[in-house]
């Protein structure tokens, strides 16, 4: 495999003024991908950083910067969703001074069509970010017309949910659905069908986008992660996080107004006992998320849809959290079942 890797971060430059001042101290960066944002961390002084990453695919870039940086990096192949044990089981200093998840896919990932998360080159219905039980192949070939249907309903927000997920169960009788553009067509055909007015780019991006969120079981992913950084946090540690989506975005809103002072317009999801001081433990220090520059986004399309947003943990507190305070049960539960 090539080493050149074309991932370009997005907002590095947000990411670096939000842990400036750096610390001597673990960094975990939860997403390596390319490796941008760790070695942004690795070239200030003292810093250390554990980097994760489900997909193997990323790990030569790692030995490239292991090389540099010696002792202060380890990579580990695996999900964010493990860190609690990572940490435990390899005697790591266990409370990081800041916890970076920069989701969503990396360049590299789109842009290999054997990968088969693009709607826009041919290749095999895959989807699979690494460390997968199921693959886009196993969603669209083998679920229930109700269950596609609620995938493409609740993950992809699309109003033909119903009439794709029909047509998706009529082909497969003749022969397995295999490629993306297979899917990509049957897309198609149901929103001419509905004679919509209908744009081609962002049906297939919502479909795909949908099938890939099951796939990796992202919310579950984010929501165990989040938790666990919370708990885990040094004081002053600080976590940040990057979405592509808005469920995503509203997961993360809804985690740090949970645990902060701020919890302005969430009585209505909120327990009674989350007015209680102790779930005061992170500072959020801006209520909106930050969004990418108009010059980046010139530069670097990706970054339109970014959403950051920070908190700060000023108290440490042991917590339980209930999932179902955040009123999303409905999108873990899908995800679940089709686990299950
Ligand atoms: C947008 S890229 C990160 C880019 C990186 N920040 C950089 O600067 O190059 C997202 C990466 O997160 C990884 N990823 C997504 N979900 C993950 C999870 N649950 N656990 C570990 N890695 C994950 C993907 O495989 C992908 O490589």
């Amino acid at each position: 495999m090539s080493l050149e890797f074309n991932h370009i971060p997005v907002m590095l430059e947000e990411i670096d003024r939000i842990l400036t001042p750096y610390k001597s101290g673990l960094y975990v960066d939860c997403t390596f991908g390319g490796g941008g944002i760790t070695k942004k961390i690795l070239s200030k002084k003292n810093t250390k950083v554990l980097s994760l990453d489900r997909d193997n695919f990323v790990e030569p870039f790692s030995k490239v910067i292991s090389k540099q940086y010696n002792k202060r990096f380890e990579f580990i192949n695996d999900k964010f969703s493990n860190l609690q044990n990572i940490l435990s089981e390899r005697n790591f200093q266990k409370t990081p001074v800041a916890i970076i998840f920069d989701l969503g896919l990396s360049s590299f990932q789109i842009d290999n069509p054997e990968r088969g998360f693009s709607y826009r080159q041919d290749g095999l219905l895959k989807m699979t970010m690494g460390k997968n039980n199921i693959s886009a192949h196993d969603i669209v070939n083998k679920l229930d017309q109700k269950n596609l249907k609620n995938i493409f309903n609740l993950f992809g927000e699309d109003r033909d949910s119903g009439l794709i997920a029909k047509l998706i169960v009529q082909k497969r009788q003749d022969k397995e659905i295999t490629s993306t553009q297979e899917l990509v067509e049957i897309i198609l055909r149901a929103k001419r069908y509905k004679n919509n007015k209908y744009n081609k780019v962002d049906s297939c991006a919502k479909i795909f986008q949908s099938i890939r969120m099951i796939v990796n079981k992202e919310l579950t992913e984010l929501y165990e992660g989040l938790i666990f950084g919370i708990k885990n946090l040094s004081i002053d540690g600080k976590i940040v996080v990057i979405t592509f989506h808005s469920l995503e975005d509203k997961l993360v809103k809804k985690v740090f107004d949970f645990f902060s002072n701020k919890k302005k317009g969430t009585s209505r999801y909120l327990p009674e006992n989350n007015q209680n001081e102790n779930f005061n433990i992170l500072n959020i220090v801006s209520r909106k998320p930050v969004v990418a520059s108009e010059k980046e986004v010139k530069k670097n399309n990706r970054a339109r849809s970014a959403k950051l947003r920070y908190a700060i943990k000023i108290k440490d507190n042991s917590f339980e959290f209930k999932r179902s305070s955040l009123n999303l049960e409905k999108y873990f539960q899908l995800e679940e079942a089709i686990y299950a």
